[in-house]
Parts: C-alpha cells; structure tokens; sequence
C-alpha cells in the first residue's frame, strides 16, 4: 500500500559534489552541490543559486572543478556547504585542505578528494540556474583505482546526499553489474 507524499524530487542518490573556484584575487573557494549530473559524455550540468560566491566565480573566470567528496572528508564536504565565501574570505583556508592550480583550466584542484574533473564553461542556461562545464581532464588519486587503472568505486569512498531527510550515506559496494544482470530476461 503506498502512501501519496506530495510534491517530492527524490532521486537518490544525489551526489556530493565539490565546486572548486579561484575568486578575483586567486583565492580558493569551495562549495557543495548535490544538483548536478552528467549531461554529455563529456559534460557536467550543475544548478547553483546566484547569489554564491562560486557563481560570481565562475562567471569570472570561465572554469571550475567538480571533484567526488568521499567519507573520509565528509565534515569539510559539509561546512563547504554550509558557510558562504561572501560572508567567509578565507573559507576554504579554514579546513586546512591544500588546493593546486589545475593544468587545463583556470580553476583549483583540491588535493584531498579522490577524484576531480576540470571544466571549462560550455554555457550558462538561466532559465533552470544551469552552468554546464566541458570536462577536459580528469583526475584521480592513484589510491582509488583498480589494478587496470579505472576508478574502484570501492575505493574511491564516495558518499552520497539524501533528498528526503538530508543525511550523507557512503556507497560502494558492489550488488550487480550494468548490461549484464537484466539479460535473464532476454528469451
Ligand atoms: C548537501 C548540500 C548540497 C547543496 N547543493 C547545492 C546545489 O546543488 N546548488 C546550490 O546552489 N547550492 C547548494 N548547496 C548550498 C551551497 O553549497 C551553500 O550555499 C554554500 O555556502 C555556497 O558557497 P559559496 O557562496 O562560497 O559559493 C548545498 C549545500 C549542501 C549542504
């Protein structure tokens, strides 16, 4: 028996994803997005209220990284999201994380997240709140990959956003595989 709830955007799961911007002067900013999704095979969309300080970011600089925050570094993922670079200049400075300057696009990388892609602007779509960004390199540490070098998802640590009670869950395990476990079917 299923019980009606209303109007509810529950997909799950969200991910917990870590924009990462230089502002005017260079400094690092970071903010937490659970809106945003693959879009293209080499595209990322992301919605983002414009009053952030990563809006006026990007705007600026045309790039950002979008990196995975994993459960080792959940706290810091949090209070990305939780304090603003408008009303805290040195936020990112706070968590004692160490960013590097992206090789492919105007924007930080942080060093402690396990995976990272680097975008440049593709375009803005303000209807929706849309930034869409055009992934050009990816990047992983060396801890989360397999022995044929793609990302272990078991490894990596990545943990997830709960839309109906907005909690952080860690997911990883394997429980099927894609294109694969549906085939019983197929007569
Ligand atoms: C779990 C979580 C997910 C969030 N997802 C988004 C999002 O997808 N888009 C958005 O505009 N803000 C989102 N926020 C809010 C921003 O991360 C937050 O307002 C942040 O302070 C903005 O930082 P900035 O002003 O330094 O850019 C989220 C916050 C949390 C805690």
């Amino acid at each position: 028996m299923q019980k009606n709830l209303g109007k509810i955007a529950g997909v799950w799961p969200m991910p917990v994803l870590m924009i990462a911007t230089y502002d005017e002067d260079g400094t690092v900013n970071v903010m937490n997005a659970a809106w945003g999704q693959v879009c293209d095979t080499d595209k990322l969309i992301l919605i983002l209220d414009g009053t952030h300080k990563t809006v006026a970011n990007i705007r600026r600089r045309k790039a950002f990284t979008v990196a995975l925050a994993d459960w080792r570094h959940l706290a810091e993922a949090d209070y990305f999201g939780t304090v603003s670079g408008n009303q805290v200049p040195d936020k990112f400075a706070m968590t004692g994380l160490v960013a590097r300057k992206s090789e492919f696009v105007d924007a930080p990388v942080v060093e402690a997240f396990p995976f990272v892609m680097e975008c440049e602007l593709a375009e803005e779509l303000p209807s929706i709140e849309g930034f869409v960004g055009r992934i050009v390199n990816a990047a992983a540490d060396e801890s989360v990959l397999d022995e044929n070098g793609k990302v272990d998802p078991a490894k990596l640590g990545a943990i997830a956003f709960d839309p109906f009670r907005h909690g952080y869950y860690a997911i990883g395990e394997k429980v099927g595989r894609a294109w694969h476990d549906g085939r019983k079917f197929i007569r």
